[in-house]
């Protein structure tokens, strides 16, 4: 590993629940470095987007440290701090794709530098290039419902990588996919690492995608189980 983008140390995350307390993540330690490709692996409800979400700023740890780029993360307290953070630094990609429907792929795609205030033009060039990118520069004027569930995800990839963040999180992104659109995917993925130089955490449980990924750190009930180098990916892909 390179140096590394994220650094989490010790976190803990604690939800309350109608008085029952559930422990999501229990003293989780992870390094992630610049331009890896990192899977997140474990059972359902083992902790993986709950980590995601702490690693990319939607949520705060109960206990523990998490730095990005140098930014101490966990200590970002008010909600337009954490807003920052996350416009500055993150690019988020889920399961369902989240376009707006009446909006054309192109529109959709500069709505993340409408919210920075990018003029109109420079919005337009830089959201055809994201498309570019994704191989879809001939759909730009479609609207999600005229576009395959694959094509529809990587519309929201290239809405996720527009402004150019540093890190993309994306949790079960295939979940909606077949297996072909799966892979292609992935290899998408890997082309903006090598393209734009980004950090890529996914969450997933196919663990068939995991000869695209450089590491996986497996989490169980809340706590890495194990982390699975290169050489390794295979056999947890296997069992
Ligand atoms: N907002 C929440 N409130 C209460 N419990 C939650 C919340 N989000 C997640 N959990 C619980 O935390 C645990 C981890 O959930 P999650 O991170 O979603 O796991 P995964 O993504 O691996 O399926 C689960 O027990 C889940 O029910
Ligand atoms: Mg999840």
């Amino acid at each position: 590993m390179g140096m590394p983008l994220v650094e989490v140390r010790d976190v803990w995350k604690v939800y309350e629940l109608g008085g029952a307390r559930v422990l999501a993540l229990r003293g989780v330690n992870l390094d992630v470095g610049e331009r890896e490709f990192l899977a997140v692996v474990g059972p359902s409800g083992s902790g993986k987007s709950t980590l995601l979400h702490l690693i990319g700023g939607l949520d705060r740890p109960t206990r523990g440290s998490i730095r990005v780029g140098g930014v101490e993360v966990s200590s970002l307290r008010s909600d337009e701090e954490l807003s920052r953070y996350r416009r500055e630094y993150v690019g988020f990609v889920f399961q369902f794709f989240h376009l707006i429907p009446r909006l054309t792929a192109l529109e959709n795609v500069e709505l993340p530098l409408v919210a920075r205030g990018v003029d109109p033009r420079e919005r337009r060039r830089r959201a055809m290039e994201a498309l570019r990118i994704v191989g879809l520069e001939h759909r730009a004027r479609h609207r999600p419902a005229e576009l395959s569930g694959g094509e529809q995800q990587r519309v929201a990839i290239a809405r996720a990588v527009v402004a150019e963040p540093r890190l993309l999180l994306a949790d079960e992104p295939t979940g909606n996919l077949d297996s072909a659109n799966a892979r292609l995917i992935m290899g998408l993925f890997r082309r903006l690492i090598d393209e734009l130089g980004v950090t890529v955490i996914m969450a997933t449980h196919n663990l068939e995608l995991l000869g695209y990924c450089d590491r996986a750190v497996r989490l169980v009930d809340g706590a890495v189980a194990g982390v699975y180098g290169r050489g390794e990916l295979a056999k947890l892909a296997g069992g």
